[in-house]
């Protein structure tokens, strides 16, 4: 039985690429591994978020979570600030993680740049915090998208160089994990490479249908191919990407079929695209609607969620302390 991790940030809904980059299909693992599923709201304070809206944004990821299928009683589902280990852990991390290899972080070097007002050591040392949430674990398993992939990479190295350092074999090194054989990389809709909350080109599992069509519907398109069998421009490649993953083969070779003959109607795909969308998000949104009016459930989810982290995660911390060498008089 493996240990799974998936964490999402408390920046706000849910969208697409959180679904397959680290929700969908994970749901089936409940079944037979040992799953955390956690709102990484210590990691969104990096960028400063109003505290009026901490909260509404942890209930949203919280909610979104559950609408998608995580079961309370066969997961634990907790919020990151709900269990300080992690932040001790985080702590004793740091004192093993280099300057020169934080700032090299692809993030740390991408947000230095977006935010150059506001470049703090929490910026600086996130992926630290985001070992100690896998590591406080000790997770086999860690369901991420590609934009992740450095991020676990330097798990490893802290766990490897824990080991090392203090001569013991008690971290793991876990691996980033996707069902099939590559870390998934879902498309904006707006010719970007990567869908994302900050860049406004995201659709969100709770948008209503109409929502969807309209985002759909003003995805950039152009005349469309006067060759047989060319290449794709990326922003049309995107709308293919996406396709794959909502639509049934069947679906994707017609449609590939109508591209390489130049008889693709772009109207008929984003129409097609749009459905298939509305049909993985419509049973969540229904679900969504039903759970985030039941704060009572919220409260219990979490408080039980904290609970049982807590108990692989005083373990690690314990033992941690042993054996970096914390002696009690
Ligand atoms: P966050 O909130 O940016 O993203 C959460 C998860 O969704 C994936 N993802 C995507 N996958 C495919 N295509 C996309 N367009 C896309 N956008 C986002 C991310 O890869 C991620 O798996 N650092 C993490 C949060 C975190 C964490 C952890 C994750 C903190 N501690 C420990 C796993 C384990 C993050 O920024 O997530």
């Amino acid at each position: 039985m493996d240990i799974v991790l998936s964490g999402i940030r408390s920046t706000g809904k849910l969208h697409l690429g959180n679904y397959y980059g680290a929700l969908q299909n994970f749901t089936r693992m409940q079944e037979n591994n040992k799953c955390y599923f956690f709102i990484a709201d210590i990691h969104s304070l990096t960028t400063h978020p109003d505290p009026k809206l901490l909260h509404e944004n942890v209930k949203n990821v919280l909610v979104d979570y559950l609408a998608a299928g995580i079961d309370p009683e066969k997961s634990v589902i907790y919020v990151q600030s709900d269990l300080i280990e992690t932040t001790e852990l985080y702590l004793y991390l740091n004192m093993h993680a280099y300057l020169g290899e934080l700032s090299k972080t692809s993030s740390f070097k991408e947000k230095a740049r977006k935010q150059p007002d506001n470049v703090n050591a929490g910026l600086l040392t996130y992926p630290t915090l985001m070992a100690a949430d896998i590591l406080i674990h000790n997770a086999d398993k860690v369901p991420v998208g590609k934009d992740q992939e450095q991020h676990l990479e330097m798990t490893r190295r802290f766990a490897r160089r824990f080991n090392h350092f203090y001569d013991v074999e008690y971290f793991k090194e876990p691996v980033a994990y996707n069902f099939g054989n590559e870390l998934v990389k879902i498309p904006g809709l707006d010719g970007s490479g990567k869908m994302g909350k900050s860049e406004g080109n995201a659709i969100y599992l709770a948008d209503t249908p109409k929502e969807i069509e309209k985002k759909v519907k003003r995805a950039l398109t152009d005349s469309g191919p006067t060759e047989q069998n060319s290449v794709k421009p990326d922003y049309i490649e995107n709308l293919y990407t996406i396709l794959k993953v909502v639509s049934t083969p069947d679906v994707v070779k017609h449609y590939e079929d109508k591209w390489n003959t130049c008889e693709i109607r772009y109207g008929d795909l984003k129409k097609q695209l749009a459905e298939d969308i509305i049909k993985v998000t419509s049973p969540i949104r229904e679900r969504i609607l039903e759970i985030e009016r039941d704060n009572e459930y919220l409260k219990k989810v979490t408080l039980e969620g904290a609970e049982k982290a807590r108990e692989s995660a005083s373990k690690t911390v314990n033992d941690v302390r042993e054996i970096m060498g914390f002696k009690k008089f």
